[in-house]
């Protein structure tokens, strides 16, 4: 399945973003190329006009620099606290500075240090005492006063007496004027500077000064003031004196101070004297633009008196009025780039927004795109989905068809065994009437009973299974003792518990128990428990029953308690597992029965468990609820004692029929039979077919017979058998433990065994082959192919036995001698055999191997074999060297190794004298 792919929204927006911050940075940076600069402006006085004027001439500059950040202190006329200020604007690290020294030598320190550290510095209208500074902007002082002093002689035509009022002696412009004035005057000796008053720059100060001393000089004709300020001043003086009218001259010509007091006649000139604000700050610029400036920037002057000052005015009004109206343009211009800002912002918005509406359009588009595509494809995978569910389904439903078929078959067929089995096992039981004295057809008849019994119990418990599967299995339950109806079974057993000395009881305090129970199912169930318990309890074991009554759990329990074979840990596990058969090869069940007990006591809400003990004995405890409320209504019904009766006999039949271990009728003893040559050992727990088997061979062979591993290897070494059949597992040791053991005892090692079972595995095999087994037979066999194995293997003992003994003076009457003599010799011979090759083999190694003493040796030895020990060993070597020439490619010198002699010549000496040719001669004959 695919869908859109987050990283494809992740780069589309990434592309948007990157596209709007181009549109605004773009959009910033061409204001973004001034650079901001910091001007610190330290002014000496500000509370007169000329100085107000200054200031606002250059605050208009600055409007049209707003990159410039300006900063400004004014010190009240005092040089101390200007020095402090001027420090405090340079610790601000400007980028410019200017300043208007109050007086010259106190702030000549500031502004040097200022500059040799890389500041620009202005000197603006006075002057310092140092060329540490990058440019001064101001009147020409000197230019001023000479005027002034011109304008002087030619008011009072070279002859008058003069007072001069002088701003700050210390300042630079109060120096220059003076200086002017004098010069200009110097040439007049009638004009004569009668007194020379200091004035401060202030009116207050002029007006006191030249109070003190202006009735002293009542024939004063002319008062040079070096500002505007202080010459009104002297007006006010002189104003109220009677008969003094001097002319007065001052300084500035403000409009408001200068030219007023001109035209109102109060003074009689000023010198013009511009304040420069708007030079201070381009010159600025410039220094800061690093552009060209000129250093010294000396404003000029001119006279403005009565003849004049009218036109002065007007021109003042029209540049007031221009300066308004460019002020007014200005902020109309203002008013237009805000307007213009914010229409260009409000552009810059709407293109961004359509070209992120076109951006976002693209993307809703391919969404929308990859929505259909999705949406399609989920469509047929939906579709795909739906038809698999169906297909599916249709499926489950032809599996269940089925799986309900091979049910419904598996019951039929199931039911279909029983009409035969029944129809067999009716001939069976008259067959078995009328054969009474035939103990070989009886015993016959008698097995195919038994095995008809099984297969019909085994079809009843998976036609039990079936019905509890398909929920058909109904519990139909009626009132009865427990007592009686338990002891009842336990009857069918006490035939079977007597033959095999079992001790068999019912064991209970209670008289009666009534309980709630289905007859049938419960019935089922006690057969199959102690058929069980029979199965695997050996002879002269117990099987108790226990009934007892639990008022605490209000439980009726049935334990069946025995001291047989037990079970291991794993197979306690899974007792009432479907199919689990049991650790017992011979003793392997269907794998129904538990499980169906435990099915059909649930089906009576109580339960069933199992305790067990592996050679030790198994317990099953049933509990059963007392009273009848646990049932369903139509789960109780009233039981007719016929049907009890009728089921009884069927479940005695097959629970028991497999139970018996001996042959219905016993069989007479043959007596007239003669002795068979051979003895075979049948080693086989299960009885019947050990007997089935012992039935088959005992016509042909002496039979011997053993059901578990001790009994087996006593047989065997008791009467050493000419040939053992060992199934490979029984109780005690299993067959291939025990086929070890005889093939490594002397006096068993030449019985040839054959191993019976039903494994069939290869490796089972070749585990029987490594453990010496002769022969190999799985079950179920053909007794024929048994038969045939049994005599092959017979054969080629006797044949081997003549190869070596072949000319034994005594052939072995195994007809005539004992038990325990044959014994003796088949021990005797086996132990020559197997040293045949050993020279060091003597008489005294058989008898220690025999325990028995040398003379007992010779004795036994010359009566068994009519033979010499020592002859009989010679013989049996000689026979074998002779077999060896014969039959193998051996040298002359190998097989009197192999046959025992120290040399071959001795070897050679010995056949010569007993076989009347040398070993060659005997090899090429
Ligand atoms: C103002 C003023 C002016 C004068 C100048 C000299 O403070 O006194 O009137 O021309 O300073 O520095």
């Amino acid at each position: 399945m695919s869908s859109i792919e987050p990283g494809s929204f992740v780069k589309a927006r990434l592309v948007l973003w990157t596209i709007v911050l181009l549109v605004f940075f773009g959009a910033c940076t061409s204001e973004q190329k001034q650079r901001y600069y910091t001007i610190a402006f330290s002014q000496c006085v500000e509370s007169d006009d000329w100085r107000k004027t200054m200031l606002q001439e250059m605050n208009r500059e600055l409007a049209f620099h707003p990159n410039i950040n300006f900063l400004y202190r004014q010190a009240d006329g005092n040089s101390q606290k200007q020095v402090v200020q001027a420090n405090e604007l340079l610790k601000e690290d400007p980028d410019l500075f200017i300043i208007s020294p109050n007086e010259g030598e106190p702030l000549t320190p500031v502004v040097k240090q200022a500059f040799l550290k890389g500041i620009p510095v202005i000197v603006v209208d006075r002057k310092v005492a140092t060329p540490h500074y990058t440019a001064y902007i101001g009147s020409d002082n000197y230019e001023i006063g000479k005027t002034a002093g011109q304008y002087a002689v030619h008011l009072l035509k070279g002859k008058g007496k003069i007072i001069e009022i002088t701003g700050l002696p210390k300042s630079s412009p109060a120096i220059e004027r003076h200086n002017g004035f004098a010069d200009a005057i110097k040439n007049y000796p009638s004009l004569q500077v009668i007194q020379q008053i200091n004035g401060e720059w202030l009116p207050e100060t002029a007006k006191i000064e030249l109070s003190k001393i202006a009735a002293r000089y009542p024939d004063v004709d002319l008062v040079f003031a070096q500002n505007d300020m202080m010459a009104q001043a002297a007006y006010e003086v002189f104003k109220n004196m009677v008969g003094i009218k001097p002319y007065i001259i001052g300084v500035d010509g403000l409009p408001s101070t200068g030219l007023k007091f001109v035209s109102d006649k109060t003074i009689t000139a000023t010198m013009l004297n511009p304040t420069g604000g708007e030079e201070i700050i381009s010159t600025a610029v410039k220094i800061l633009n690093k552009e060209n400036f000129p250093r010294e920037n000396l404003i000029q002057t001119t006279v403005i008196d009565s003849t004049n000052v009218r036109i002065m005015q007007l021109q003042v009004a029209k540049a007031a009025s221009q300066q308004s109206q460019i002020e007014r343009q200005e902020n109309r211009l203002e008013e237009q780039k805000r307007i213009y800002n914010n229409q260009r912002t409000f552009v810059y918005i709407l293109v961004s927004s359509l070209f992120l509406s076109l951006v976002l359009g693209g993307l809703a588009f391919y969404s929308l795109q990859q929505y259909r595509k999705i949406s399609k494809k989920l469509q047929i995978q939906n579709q795909e989905v739906l038809e698999q569910q169906a297909q599916l389904v249709q499926m489950s439903e032809k599996a269940k068809a089925a799986n309900e078929a091979k049910v419904n078959f598996f019951t039929n067929i199931s039911h279909e065994f029983r009409t035969p089995l029944t129809l067999i096992l009716g001939p069976l039981e008259d067959l078995m009437a009328s054969n009474k004295n035939q103990y070989n057809t009886s015993q016959t008849i008698g097995l195919i009973q038994k095995n008809v019994m099984r297969l019909l119990r085994l079809v009843n418990q998976l036609m039990d299974f079936r019905k509890i599967e398909v929920d058909k299995m109904k519990l139909k339950a009626s009132e009865n003792d427990l007592i009686v109806f338990v002891s009842d079974i336990i009857q069918s057993y006490k035939s079977i518990a007597q033959k095999r000395n079992i001790d068999l009881r019912l064991i209970t305090k209670e008289p009666h128990l009534n309980i709630w129970m289905d007859v049938t199912m419960l019935d089922k169930v006690i057969f199959n428990l102690l058929s069980n318990a029979f199965k695997f309890t050996r002879d002269n074991g117990y099987i108790h029953v226990y009934i007892s009554k639990n008022e605490n759990s209000n439980n009726a329990v049935i334990k069946v308690e025995d001291n047989g074979m037990g079970m291991s840990k794993d197979a306690l596990e899974h007792a009432f597992d479907i199919f689990y058969q049991g650790e017992y090869e011979n003793y392997k069940g269907s794998g129904l029965g538990l499980a169906l007990s435990k099915n059909l006591i649930e089906l009576h809400k109580g339960s069933i468990t199992v305790a067990s003990e592996n050679l030790k004995g198994t317990t099953f405890e049933i509990r059963l609820p007392l009273g009848s409320e646990h049932l369903a209504k139509d789960e109780r019904v009233n039981s007719s004692p016929e049907a009890i009766n009728l089921i009884r006999y069927e479940h005695e039949k097959i629970y028991t029929a497999d139970l018996t271990t001996e042959p219905t009728v016993k069989p007479e003893v043959e007596s007239s039979q003669t002795k068979k040559e051979y003895t075979v050992l049948i080693i086989e727990d299960n009885a019947d077919l050990r007997q089935f088997l012992a039935k088959k061979l005992n016509t042909q062979y002496e039979i011997l017979e053993a059901d578990n591993g001790q009994t087996a290897l006593q047989q065997a070494f008791d009467h050493i058998p000419d040939l053992i059949i060992c199934d490979v597992v029984i109780p005690g040791k299993d067959g291939l433990a025990l086929t070890r053991i005889i093939k490594t005892d002397f006096r068993t090692s030449h019985i040839p065994v054959v191993l019976l079972t039903a494994k069939t595995s290869i490796e089972q095999q070749i585990e029987g082959m490594k453990n010496w087994a002769d022969a190999y037979v799985t079950k179920p066999f053909n007794t024929l192919f048994l038969d045939q194995t049994i005599k092959s293997l017979l054969t080629n003992r006797a044949r081997l036995k003549e190869h070596f003994t072949g000319e034994t003076p005594v052939a072995l009457n195994t007809q005539t001698i004992s038990k325990p003599d044959r014994k003796f010799v088949s021990e005797f011979t086996a132990l020559v055999e197997s040293n045949l090759s050993n020279e060091d083999f003597s008489v005294d190694s058989i008898c220690k191997n025999m325990g028995i003493s040398r003379v007992q040796l010779y004795k036994k030895v010359k009566a068994l074999l009519n033979m010499n020990v020592n002859d009989y060993i010679l013989n049996t070597r000689l026979q074998k060297a002779k077999y060896l020439l014969k039959n193998e490619s051996f040298t002359i010198a190998e097989i009197a190794s192999r046959t025992g002699f120290t040399s071959p010549a001795y070897f050679s000496t010995v056949f010569k004298t007993k076989v009347g040719v040398t070993p060659k001669e005997f090899r090429e004959k």
